[in-house]
């Protein structure tokens, strides 16, 4: 069964001051040259983009009530190849998208890191891996990099959407079992750990975890006796599907 844009926990609700922030950003916007109907198309166009049900409900209503027409409505995920819309609203269309879509192109430094930077460390370590009697290596991932994750419907990360970040690390998890299939004849171990939602600077400290929790399920994996296994892909929970 699908999860329903209600029963979606959105964190401005759980942060009220968050909400805030939010309210006075829209405020601002209110104040400006932007019509409510365009405005509304706009906030329309960012909540596909963002995957946000709640808010794609939330601003087609409006839309509704402020006599939009259903072909306006409709068309917005295609407005580029509808007909519905003044030069105006396409060049604010554009604009949406661009600055909406902006962490979809900063994904070079995220790849970098993620992917390019773990192939180097490993290169550069495999030789001395090679020479201890248990060489073991911890890929730390995400489950946002998890393709059966994200494309069930019925889990929490469904809506959310983040193409740098999830993709850097699905190629992580091809690069571990990459690897654990060149060494598989070894007795060094290679697998992907998902630490959980931690409390660090890349959520702003917005995590449920401590750092400690974050890293038992990186020990378990660092520790791996002899017939542990090798090309898994793990959270605290059990294993993840790939
Ligand atoms: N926190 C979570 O909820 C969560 C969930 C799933 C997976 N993860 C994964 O866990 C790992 C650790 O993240 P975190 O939560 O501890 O985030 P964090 O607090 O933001 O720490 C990230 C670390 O990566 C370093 N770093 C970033 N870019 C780098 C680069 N180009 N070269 C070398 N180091 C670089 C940072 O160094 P500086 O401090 O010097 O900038 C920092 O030490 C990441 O792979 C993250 O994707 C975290």
């Amino acid at each position: 069964m699908p999860r329903r844009w209600w029963s979606l926990t959105n964190p401005a609700y759980v942060l009220p001051d968050g909400l805030k922030g939010i309210g006075a950003i829209f405020k601002a916007i209110g104040h400006g040259d932007i019509s409510h109907e365009l405005q509304e198309i706009l906030a329309l166009r960012t909540s596909q983009i963002n995957g946000c049900s709640a808010c794609v409900h939330a601003h087609n209503q409006s839309l509704v009530k402020a006599g939009e027409s259903v072909e306006r409505i409709a068309a917005v995920a295609a407005w580029r190849e509808a007909p519905f819309y003044t030069d105006a609203e396409r060049a604010a269309l554009e604009l949406t998208e661009a600055v909406t879509r902006l962490s979809d192109r900063s994904g070079e430094a995220v790849s970098e890191t993620n992917v390019f930077g773990v192939i180097e460390v490993t290169n550069a370590m495999l030789p001395l891996l090679r020479r201890s009697p248990a060489g073991r290596i911890v890929n730390v991932s995400s489950e946002r990099g998890s393709i059966g994750r994200a494309l069930n419907q019925d889990h929490p990360l469904w809506p959310r959407l983040n193409l740098a970040y999830c993709s850097a690390k699905t190629a992580l998890n091809m690069i571990t079992v990459s690897y654990a299939k060149e060494l598989w004849h070894t007795p060094i171990k290679v697998n992907a750990v998902d630490p959980g939602w931690v409390r660090t600077d890349i959520n702003q400290g917005a995590g449920i975890k401590s750092a400690e929790q974050g890293a038992a399920p990186i020990l378990v994996m660092a520790f791996l006796d002899a017939d542990g296994p090798t090309a898994a892909f793990v959270q605290d929970e059990g294993p993840l599907p790939w």
